[in-house]
């Protein structure tokens, strides 16, 4: 760096040349760019330094994040019949027997479950539901059966609508829909997040013999929030 600025000391011309007093004014001079040229030096190292700490704690969060970023909990259908569904006037003594599993395959975080509401669906208009499960936490890693009947109250098939359910039978299956909905929170260590809306979306197959289909057992349900 430094050979450069003597540059126009060897080009100055004799007249305006520096008196020697001058020279000595000038080589103190350069010790004091030396010394300004290594403060800009270790200034830029530091800034190097102070980059090089923000990138890696950019990349620690980052991973954090990954690694702590809730998932959304897992529905599964294990079980679902309508045990009359063979039978001509079943509707009478219709009745929906499901069995479904819900997991929290987080590995640190529990979820609150405030409400959780079933949901009936044929052909999009409801035929039914009830009020599922006390409010509960579900531990990390906990799997938690969903298990019940519908009948009487809770399950509004008139007998027009068992003619519906027969002729879907007739071509092979009556197809269902399970909802869930849940209100929902996360708990991280000692933090609640807020409220969230989640629904489960099921869709259930039931066979002539009123058992659910194998195509649809075990399925992971698509779960959304709103
Ligand atoms: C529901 O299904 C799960 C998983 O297959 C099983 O462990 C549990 O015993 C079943 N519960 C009922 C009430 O059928
Ligand atoms: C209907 O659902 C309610 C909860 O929503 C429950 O208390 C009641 O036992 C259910 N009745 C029948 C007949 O399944
Ligand atoms: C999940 O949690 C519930 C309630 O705490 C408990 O009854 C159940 O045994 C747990 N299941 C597993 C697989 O740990």
């Amino acid at each position: 760096m430094w050979p450069e600025k003597q540059i126009p000391i060897q080009s100055s011309t004799p007249e305006n040349r520096p008196p020697p007093v001058e020279r000595r004014h000038s080589a103190r001079y350069y010790a004091h760019r030396v010394k300004e040229s290594l403060t800009t030096r270790i200034s830029k190292l530091i800034c190097a330094i102070f980059l090089a700490l923000l990138i890696l704690v950019g990349i620690i969060t980052f991973i954090l994040w990954l690694s702590l970023r809730p998932h959304r909990p897992r529905f599964h259908v294990q079980e679902f019949s309508m045990p009359s569904l063979p039978q001509e006037s079943g509707f009478k003594n219709a009745q929906i027997v499901y069995n479904a599993t819900v997991r929290n395959a987080n590995q640190n975080i529990g979820i609150y479950y405030d409400s959780m509401q079933l949901t009936m669906y044929y052909q999009d208009q409801s035929i039914g539901g009830s009020q599922l499960l006390f409010p509960f936490y579900q531990k990390p890693k906990n799997t938690t059966v969903i298990a019940g009947e519908l009948a009487g109250r809770n399950l509004t098939v008139t007998s027009q609508r068992w003619q519906e359910f027969m002729t879907d039978l007739a071509d092979g299956e009556v197809v269902f829909r399970f909802d869930i909905t849940s209100t929902i929170r996360f708990k991280i260590s000692t933090w609640d997040s807020k409220r969230h809306v989640m629904h489960a979306n099921c869709p259930v197959g039931i066979g002539p013999d009123g058992l659910i289909l194998p195509s649809y057992k075990d399925k992971r349900c698509p779960v959304y929030f709103v």
